[in-house]
C-alpha cells in the first residue's frame, strides 16, 4: 500500500475510534447550534429575535468569526456584522458571545457540540442591524478627550520631542488599546450614564494623553474630567478590566486619573 493510502487507512481507524467516521470512511458531521440575534430596520415593526443555524465544525475554521463568515456565506447573506482584520486589531468585531463582550476573531468556538453558542450585539447599545451596534456616542465621547499630542513650544532645534525609556514605557497597557469598546458595554455605569459618563475605554484613553512626558495640555485635561459625571461614574467594580480581550487595564487607568486629580 502506497504511502498516501496507509495515512488515509490510520485516520479513518483514529475517526472511527473517536467516533468522528462513519463505517464508509466519512467523516462523520459535528454539527454545532449557533443561536444568532436578528434585528432589521428594513422591519421595524419586527421584534428581535434569535436564529439558529447550524454550521459543521469540521469544515469551518476554530473562531467563532469563522462560522459566522460561514454561515453568511452558505446560509443567509442578510446576516450583518462589522469585520476587517481577523486578528484581533481592527476591533470591529466586538459582540457578545456566551455572555461575554469579545472579538469573534480571538474567540475559540466551544467544540462541545451539545452546547449551543449564543451570540449578541455589544449590550446596552441602540442597534443599526443584527450584530452591528451604533458606536457614534462611543467616538463622540473619544473625540471628546481630545487624543492627540497637544503642546504649546516646539524643540528649539526644531527636531522630534524626545521621550526617555522610562517615559515611554509608561504608555505601554494603555496604547495597545483598540477601542473595540467591548469594556465600556460591560459596564453597568455606563449603560446607565452613557450620555454624560466617559466609560472605561475613552478615560484609559484620557489617561494615555495625560501621563505621555510630551503632552503639555494635563491641566486642561484634568479640568475636562473635574465634574461629578464624566469620571466619577465609575464605581471600581472592574468588568471593564475583567473582558477586555485584548489583556488591557482600564479600571487601574480609572483610578490612576482619579488619583492624581485628588493629589492636585
Ligand atoms: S480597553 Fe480593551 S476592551 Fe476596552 S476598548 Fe480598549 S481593547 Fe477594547
Ligand atoms: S471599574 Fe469603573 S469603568 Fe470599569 S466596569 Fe467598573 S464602573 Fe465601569
Ligand atoms: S476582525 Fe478585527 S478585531 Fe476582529
Amino acid at each position: 500500500m502506497s504511502m498516501s493510502g496507509l495515512l488515509r487507512t490510520s485516520f479513518t481507524r483514529t475517526a472511527l475510534r473517536r467516533g468522528l467516521a462513519t463505517e464508509a470512511g466519512q467523516v462523520a458531521p459535528r454539527l454545532k447550534t449557533f443561536k444568532i440575534y436578528r434585528w432589521s430596520p428594513d422591519k421595524p415593526t419586527e421584534k428581535p429575535r434569535l436564529q439558529e443555524f447550524q454550521v459543521d465544525l469540521n469544515k469551518c475554521g476554530p473562531m467563532v468569526l469563522d462560522a459566522l463568515l460561514k454561515i453568511k456565506d452558505e446560509q443567509d447573506g442578510t446576516l450583518t456584522l462589522r469585520r476587517s482584520c481577523r486578528e484581533g486589531i481592527c476591533g470591529s468585531c466586538a459582540m457578545n458571545i456566551g455572555g461575554r463582550n469579545t472579538l469573534a476573531c480571538l474567540c475559540k468556538i466551544d467544540p462541545d457540540t451539545s452546547k449551543e453558542s449564543k451570540i449578541y450585539p455589544l449590550p446596552h447599545m441602540y442597534v443599526i442591524k443584527d450584530l452591528v451596534p451604533d458606536l457614534t456616542q462611543f467616538y463622540k465621547q473619544y473625540k471628546s478627550v481630545q487624543p492627540y499630542l497637544q503642546r504649546s513650544s516646539v524643540p528649539e532645534d526644531g527636531k522630534e520631542i524626545l521621550q526617555s525609556v522610562e517615559d515611554r514605557k509608561k504608555l505601554d497597557g494603555l496604547y495597545e488599546c483598540i477601542l473595540c469598546a467591548c469594556c465600556s458595554t460591560s459596564c453597568p455605569s455606563y449603560w446607565w450614564n452613557q450620555e454624560q459618563y466617559l466609560g472605561p475605554a475613552v478615560l484609559m484613553q484620557a489617561y494615555r494623553w495625560l501621563i505621555d512626558s510630551r503632552d503639555q495640555a494635563s491641566k486642561m485635561r484634568k479640568e475636562m474630567l473635574q465634574n461629578s459625571m464624566s469620571l466619577y461614574r465609575c464605581h471600581t467594580i472592574m468588568n471593564c478590566t475583567k473582558t477586555c480581550p485584548k489583556g488591557l487595564n482600564p479600571g487601574f487607568a480609572i483610578q490612576e486619573i482619579k488619583k492624581s486629580m485628588a493629589l492636585e
